[in-house]
């Protein structure tokens, strides 16, 4: 007899997120079936950072590579919740960048925010328990629930999430009418007690700030209903302007925040998996305990190199230097990317705040737009849909893996606004 998969992953198997899908369609050998050039191919498809990692961090594993005792320690496992040094080296980035009140205890290091996110819902929440996500949001977070707090619903695994509407598809702005935004989450929660209220900032995929306004109400209506608060700050060192003051909250004075934060994109060390998540001393016990069975301990040899350089980095004025360096990068590839919708396409599209994407109103499926538009001018954008309700007549655009090359964004969109203007 030929034995079977899990339910959820046979469920979760027929389900894929549609951007794996569009990304898959955008292969080079669909690309090639299509009758393009993948190399003609321009994507603002990917998810991803793409400026140069500090050189001194390259340095750094060249020498614990080149030292064989430290090579051999780097071959070691971790305490499960991480080295203490490591700890202690990103609680003082945190004081450094954000002046931000926290220690060691306050912290615990795994693989990236995606391992974390997936380890904190179960370590704060019952399989049933609701969560609210905005309408758009990152589109890994429904999967993660489902897997970690998903629950049998006729036959069907599902997770209780709660969509808070924050864009207005009328207007085309992002959370216009904040207070109204704030009414209607003390609504969900009034009616729904959820568990966790969830949100990037910046946000993936609209590049935007949720205000400092809502920030405030979401602690306060999450203390008042005994719910977590999870802030996703992939993006945090990512803001083209002055952060609002929640991004230096501390979860000494907030026993519900929680905060999960990330190498991947700062120090573009997407593929060295390491990330942290910041908390109460009591969710700190609570993850460590949830390691122990998800990784056991975050790697060590990441884990030596990112705390010699950020140690390095902070004393010599470096770290700062370089953060700043790479916001400029992302502002500018963001402002040419405005400029060459505008001046090609005329779409509706948000400004972005931060991070590495805009979303475009396309007026239309956005599904059947990207499919038509790949294959006849060989650009991919990723539908909305899978963001939320809210994007389905819109795309998500990301300057991200183009912001070397500049020129190939005004290509692109040039490329698109001949096709749609015929
Ligand atoms: C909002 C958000 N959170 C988390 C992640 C995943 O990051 P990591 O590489 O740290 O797992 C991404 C990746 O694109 C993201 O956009």
């Amino acid at each position: 007899m030929k034995p079977s998969l899990s339910d959820i992953v046979q469920q979760q198997i027929k389900s894929p997120s549609p951007i794996r899908q569009i990304m898959k369609m955008a292969d080079r050998k669909n690309i090639i079936n299509m009758g393009l050039d993948p190399d003609d191919v321009i994507s603002f498809g990917g998810g991803w950072v793409n400026h140069e990692a500090p050189e001194r961090l390259r340095e750094i594993y060249r020498e614990i590579i080149d030292d064989p005792e430290l090579f051999h320690k780097s071959g070691g496992y971790s305490a499960t919740p991480g080295d203490m040094e490591t700890r202690e080296a990103l609680a003082e980035m945190e004081r450094h960048l954000f002046n931000m009140d926290i220690g060691a205890e306050n912290i615990i290091v795994g693989q990236g925010s995606t391992q974390l996110t997936h380890d904190i819902f179960k370590t704060i929440a019952n399989p049933g328990d609701g969560i609210v996500l905005l309408d758009p949001t990152y589109a890994n977070y429904e999967g993660q629930l489902i897997y970690t707090i998903g629950k049998d619903a006729g036959g069907r695994i599902e997770a209780r999430i709660y969509r808070l509407r924050v864009m207005d598809t009328e207007s085309w702005e992002f959370m216009p009418d904040v207070s109204d935004a704030i009414e209607r989450l003390k609504a969900l929660f009034s009616e729904k007690r959820p568990k966790i209220l969830l949100f990037p900032a910046p946000d993936n995929p609209t590049s935007q700030i949720p205000p400092e306004k809502f920030a405030k109400a979401a602690l306060d209506i999450t203390q008042d209903y005994g719910a977590y608060l999870i802030l996703d700050f992939a993006y945090k060192t990512q803001v083209f302007g002055k952060e609002p003051s929640y991004f230096s909250w501390s979860p000494r004075d907030h026993e519900n925040l929680i905060s999960i934060l990330s190498n991947s994109k700062w120090g573009r060390g997407l593929g060295r998996r390491l990330g942290w998540l910041e908390a109460s001393e009591d969710v700190i016990a609570g993850m460590e305990r949830t390691q122990q069975v998800s990784i056991l301990c975050p790697d060590t040899l990441h884990q030596m190199a990112t705390t010699r350089y950020i140690k390095e980095a902070i004393k010599d004025g470096s770290l700062k230097r370089y953060v700043e360096e790479v916001k400029e990068e992302y502002k500018k590839a963001a402002e040419i990317t405005i400029k060459a919708i505008d001046d090609h396409l005329g779409m509706r599209r948000l400004v972005p705040k931060g991070g590495l994407y805009t979303v475009m109103d396309v007026g239309m499926d956005g599904d059947d737009f990207v499919k038509d538009v790949l294959k006849n001018t060989g650009v991919l954008f990723i539908p909305g849909k899978g963001f939320g309700e809210s994007l389905k007549n819109a795309v998500r655009i990301s300057y991200g893996p183009l912001v070397n090359n500049t020129d190939k964004i005004v290509e692109g969109m040039e490329r698109v606004g001949r096709y749609l203007r015929g």
